[in-house]
Formats: C-alpha cells, sequence, structure tokens
C-alpha cells in the first residue's frame, strides 16, 4: 500500500476549497488533509470541520508542525514567499505555491536559493503545465526548433461568474477578516514602483498585476513548449471600455523566437467566457490546446493534433476525459517527493516567469503602448 502524504493547507480560500480539495480527496491513496489554518478563523474552523483536518491557528506553527509533509501556500499572492521560505526552513517534503509564486523575480530568486540550500522542492502551481493535454502537446511537438506560428490566449470572464454557482460553496472570510486580501491590493502598486518607478500610469499597475496574476500561467506553458524567447518584440496594455466603471483590460504581446513569432493575447471579458489555450503549427503539425473553466474542477482540457498521413489529413483528439491539471498537480507532486523526480514547475524554473512578466511591462512602458 502507498504512504499517505499529511497535507497542511495555508489558507483556506477558494483555491484552496474548490480546486486543491476535490483534487486531493480523489487522490485519496496518496494524501490525507491533515491541517489548515486561515487569517479568518471562522474560514479556517469551517475548513476544518469539512476535511477533517486540524485547526492550527498560526501559519508558522503550521508549517512547523512535524505532521505535516506537504504544504499548500494558498494565501493572497504577496504572503507566498515568507511561507514558502519558512517551509524550506522547516524541511518539508514539498511546497506548493500557487500562482505567482511570489511578486517579482527579485523574491522568486530567494526562493529559489532556499529550495536549492535545504534540498525543499517548491513546485508553482500553473495547473496547465500539469494538465494531460499539454503535457500530449510536448510529447507530439518533440524537440523541433522550427515553427511557422504561435499563438497563446486568456480570454477569461469574470472569477465571480463561475464562483457564484451554488455548486461550489465555498466559505469566505467574513468582512471583518478581509483585511489581509484588502492589503494584498495594496502591494501591487508597490511592485510596479520597484520596476517601473513612481510615474507610470496606472493602466500598467493594473496590466503588470494581471499578467502576475493571470496571464503568467500561459508563460511556463509556451516555454515548455518552445523554449526561451529571444527577446519580446511588442507589448500592450489597453483598457476595454466604456464605461469606465466597468472597464475590462486587454493584454497584447509579441515574442521574438528567432525564426518564428509568438502571439500572447489576454483579455478580460465582462461575459462569462473561457477561451484560452493555444495553437501551434509547423509544416508537418498543427496543435490546438483548449483549457477548460478552472472552477469547473472535473473538465478536462483537449489537444487536438491535426497531421497528414497517406494521402489523408488526420484530426486527433487527445483528452484525459477523467483527468485534470489539479489532479496530475498534486499525482506529480506525489513523484517528486516518493520518486525523486524533478520538479515540472520548480521555483528555480518560475524566476524566469516573473522575469518576462517584468519584461513585458517594461516593453509596453517604454513604447508607451
Ligand atoms: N491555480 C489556479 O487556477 C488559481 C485559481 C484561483 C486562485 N489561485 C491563487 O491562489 C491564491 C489564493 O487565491 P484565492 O482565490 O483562494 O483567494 P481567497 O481570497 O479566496 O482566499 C485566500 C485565503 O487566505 C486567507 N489569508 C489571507 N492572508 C493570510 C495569511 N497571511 N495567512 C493565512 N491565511 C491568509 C484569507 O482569509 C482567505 O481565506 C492566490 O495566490 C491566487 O492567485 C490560483
Amino acid at each position: 500500500m502507498k504512504k499517505q502524504l499529511r497535507v497542511g493547507f495555508v489558507g483556506c480560500g477558494e483555491a484552496t476549497q474548490a480546486l486543491h480539495t476535490p483534487a486531493l480527496n480523489s487522490l485519496a491513496s496518496l494524501y490525507r488533509i491533515a491541517a489548515c489554518t486561515d487569517a479568518s478563523a471562522e474560514v479556517m474552523a469551517q475548513v476544518a470541520s469539512r476535511t477533517g483536518a486540524r485547526p492550527i491557528e498560526r501559519p508558522l506553527d503550521l508549517i512547523n508542525d512535524p505532521d505535516v509533509d506537504v504544504v499548500l501556500i494558498a494565501t493572497p499572492d504577496m504572503y507566498h514567499s515568507d511561507y514558502a521560505l519558512a517551509a524550506c526552513t522547516a524541511k518539508k517534503k514539498a511546497v506548493l505555491v500557487e500562482k505567482p509564486m511570489t511578486l517579482n523575480p527579485r523574491m522568486a530568486r530567494e526562493i529559489a536559493r532556499a529550495s536549492d540550500e535545504t534540498g525543499v522542492p517548491v513546485l508553482v502551481g500553473y495547473v496547465h503545465v500539469y494538465d494531460p493535454a499539454v503535457r500530449r502537446a510536448a510529447e507530439l511537438w518533440g524537440e523541433t526548433g522550427f515553427f511557422n506560428y504561435g499563438q497563446f490566449r486568456c480570454f477569461l470572464g469574470p472569477n465571480e461568474k463561475y464562483t457564484a454557482d451554488d455548486i461550489l460553496q465555498t466559505i469566505r472570510p467574513a468582512m471583518a477578516d478581509r483585511w489581509p486580501g484588502l492589503i494584498n491590493q495594496l502591494s501591487l502598486a508597490a511592485v510596479s514602483t520597484e520596476l517601473l518607478g513612481t510615474g507610470v500610469e496606472v493602466k500598467y499597475v493594473v496590466g503588470h498585476a494581471l499578467l502576475r496574476g493571470l496571464v503568467i500561467h500561459d508563460i511556463p506553458v509556451m516555454r515548455r513548449l518552445l523554449g526561451e524567447p529571444v527577446k519580446v518584440d511588442y507589448a500592450s496594455i489597453r483598457a476595454m471600455g466604456p464605461p469606465m466603471s466597468e472597464v475590462g483590460m486587454a493584454i497584447d504581446v509579441m515574442f521574438d523566437y528567432g525564426q518564428g513569432r509568438v502571439l500572447l493575447q489576454a483579455e478580460f471579458e465582462k461575459m462569462k467566457v473561457t477561451d484560452w489555450g493555444f495553437q501551434l503549427r509547423r509544416d508537418d503539425l498543427h496543435l490546438h490546446v483548449q483549457y477548460p473553466p478552472t472552477f469547473a474542477a472535473a473538465a478536462p482540457s483537449t489537444c487536438k493534433a491535426i497531421y497528414e498521413k497517406n494521402g489523408m489529413t488526420v484530426e486527433e483528439i487527445h483528452g484525459g476525459r477523467y483527468e485534470t491539471g489539479f489532479r496530475c498537480e498534486w499525482k506529480h507532486i506525489y513523484d517528486v517527493v516518493t520518486a525523486g523526480v524533478a520538479p515540472i514547475a520548480s521555483a528555480q524554473d518560475a524566476v524566469k516567469d516573473l522575469e518576462l512578466v517584468d519584461e513585458i511591462i517594461t516593453v509596453a512602458v517604454k513604447s508607451g503602448n
């Protein structure tokens, strides 16, 4: 029988309740939810009673608890680095930090260094990197360098339009307990100021936050399939509106890959839409990958491969019908801990994602786009 690893939740909000808990429950032979902590005592108590986890009031006590093997860090972003560093010092078997791993490359390098020095694997919760459809796309694509076209797109409606459904039934902090999230929002400006100075337009601060908070999902997938871009050729951040009170944002980026160009586009829409995935084309193979809405936790991604064989154009669909990115993420962490498999999305690798985010916003600001 396999040994169960004991997971501790640091932050028990929507991601923990709606995404990680169902994945872990479906992998009960590998994991037991052993402990949980949250800045809201009410959320912590309710998650403890639903999952059977032991509530631990102080996050650092949970991280240092010898009966917790693997820590999930799913607090607002600005708290990720302190807890990830503490989990390395506590010599946990592994740490899963929700994306973005931290707020900028400087802090990311600190986590990568702590992971190297302590030997604690720190993995980042880029769910699509672990997705079966993306893995299949990477296998089909292979190492071939030459390609004609790449397009990554992240067109998403507001999370609330999915999470408001009764089906999720997440427990939210009471108004009085919302202050850590509000402080997190305030930290956004400070992060952009460190990179861009104080004189930038507010659209760049918002665009920087959206790149770091959402579009960052697409960057490690692009790098996994195509390697490192030579540079960011073009970047623009624009508001989609009016009315101004309901304005959405759009981000367009063109990467220079030497022999090819890759377009990355993101739009934050008002409608309940999810058009999220990528297309890659080269002479002998086209790939179309489509991700499901994040909060429909049971839905799989699909990878359509198009190629020619015996004079026919073949279209194949590869989909993990009963498999999801979140389950694969946790299965991979189990292999990292018990079989020494190298992490797919490590802290060391995530430094590059945050560097690219900073390069994109810097190009946009310099060009005034
Ligand atoms: N992988 C994905 O697809 C995905 C989806 C949603 C969110 N996320 C990420 O997960 C993280 C959490 O997002 P969420 O949507 O669950 O947010 P949330 O606001 O629903 O939950 C955050 C929880 O953390 C608690 N908290 C705040 N500060 C804390 C602290 N210092 N110590 C302990 N607990 C604290 C809050 O009380 C709240 O319950 C974010 O980093 C977000 O980017 C990832």
